[in-house]
């Protein structure tokens, strides 16, 4: 094989999935509501990226546009999400019934919602199966069952004719993975894969998610609000705020050099393994802003320690820091604190 491999390869120029200034805003009685606002983002080839957030930052808002489940007459969406070149906003809903499953698949937050309770669990497989593989009834049935096997379920043979309800939670979220994975898609974006399962179980699906994705060279979004999640297992972060990118960095410099004063604090309320309870160390003070009415200046601005009178005044863009794949929008990034003065910025239109 000639190196680099990518240069012979036309399709590898092409990221696996591209997200350029995306926007999703819904109607409601309030006013226009901003849920996910000008978000840019590039996922390579078998590559994982951490989107990290407190509630109602956009984390789902933004999984769900990037798969196109969102519609409806309140949603207006912007921007651009092209997956393997193709571009996904707008387009028919036949068309992304066709890569659902097949190419793209999402692990839903809550299980037992996105699980049909009234239908066996290894139906819910071959479903999915028999829609996108020119496979038998017998065929998807053996299939179903390997899976179940490879996502670490006891007894697959057994549990095939289980109800979502017979199960645990940790269980469920190994179903809801194989049911993602039955026609090895190319991309998973899982959205909080392990919320409400304790800590050990936690390990273990994230571990099973790690090894199923590198045997089958298959790119993730991994949701969560929980930084300490993404700081192994992933290969980017972005951390969002009020439905905005603040802080974008491959993962080792984020935490090596994090600028933003919000990841900065995400970061002290990671619960931890030394802590007994696993309890939450210091949730962040306040509340996060309205989203349909932000205030003027840095929407972190009001609960930030850090706030001076530039950041209530205007908001910071995303700007590269020495390092161009190191994005933040703070006027005072935390490294430039350090040094004599902060780091003056012009104020950008
Ligand atoms: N269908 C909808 N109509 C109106 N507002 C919505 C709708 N869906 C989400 N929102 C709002 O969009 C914002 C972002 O919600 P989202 O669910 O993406 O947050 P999140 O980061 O996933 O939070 P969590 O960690 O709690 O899952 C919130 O203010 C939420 O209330
Ligand atoms: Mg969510």
């Amino acid at each position: 094989m000639t190196y680099p491999p990518a240069a012979s390869d036309p399709q590898s120029a092409v990221p696996l999935l591209e997200v350029t200034e995306l926007s999703t805003s819904f109607r409601t009685g309030r006013g226009l509501l901003k849920a996910v606002d000008r978000v840019s983002f590039r996922l390579g080839r078998g590559r994982t990226i951490g989107v990290v957030g407190e509630s109602g930052s956009g984390k789902t808002v933004l999984a769900r546009t990037v798969m196109g489940l969102l519609a409806g007459s309140n949603v207006e969406k912007t921007g651009s999400v092209r997956f393997e070149g193709q571009e996904l906003l707008g387009a028919p809903n036949s068309e992304l019934r066709s890569l659902w499953g097949a190419r793209m698949a999402m692990i839903f937050q809550d299980p037992m919602t996105a699980l049909n309770p009234v239908m066996r669990i290894g139906r819910q497989i071959t479903e999915s199966l028999r829609l996108h593989l020119d496979i038998d009834r017998s065929e998807a049935r053996a299939t179903a069952v390997s899976l179940l096997a490879q996502v670490g379920i006891p007894s697959p043979e057994e549990r095939y004719g289980s109800f979502p309800g017979e199960l645990s939670g940790g269980m469920r979220q190994r179903v809801m993975i194989a049911i993602a994975l039955a026609c090895s898609p190319r991309l998973l974006l899982a959205d909080e894969p392990t919320t409400g399962l304790d800590v050990t179980v936690q390990a273990q699906i994230l571990d099973l998610l790690g090894s199923l994705q590198y045997e089958r060279n298959m790119a993730m979004v991994l949701v969560t609000h929980d930084l300490g999640v993404v700081a192994t297992r992933t290969d980017d972060i972005v951390v969002m705020y009020a439905g905005r990118i603040v802080e974008m960095a491959p993962t080792s410099r984020l935490f090596s050099s994090m600028a933003m004063p919000y990841t900065e604090a995400l970061l002290a309320s990671t619960p931890r393994l030394s802590n007994p309870s696993h309890t939450r160390l210091a949730a962040i003070e306040g509340r996060p802003p309205d989203l349909t009415a932000l205030p003027p200046g840095c929407p972190f601005a009001p609960r930030c320690r850090y706030a001076q009178d530039l950041c209530r005044r205007a908001a910071p863009p995303l700007v590269t820091a020495e390092r161009p794949d190191h994005l933040y929008a703070c006027w005072y990034p935390l490294g430039a604190r350090t040094g004599p003065a902060p780091v003056s910025h012009s104020v950008s239109s």
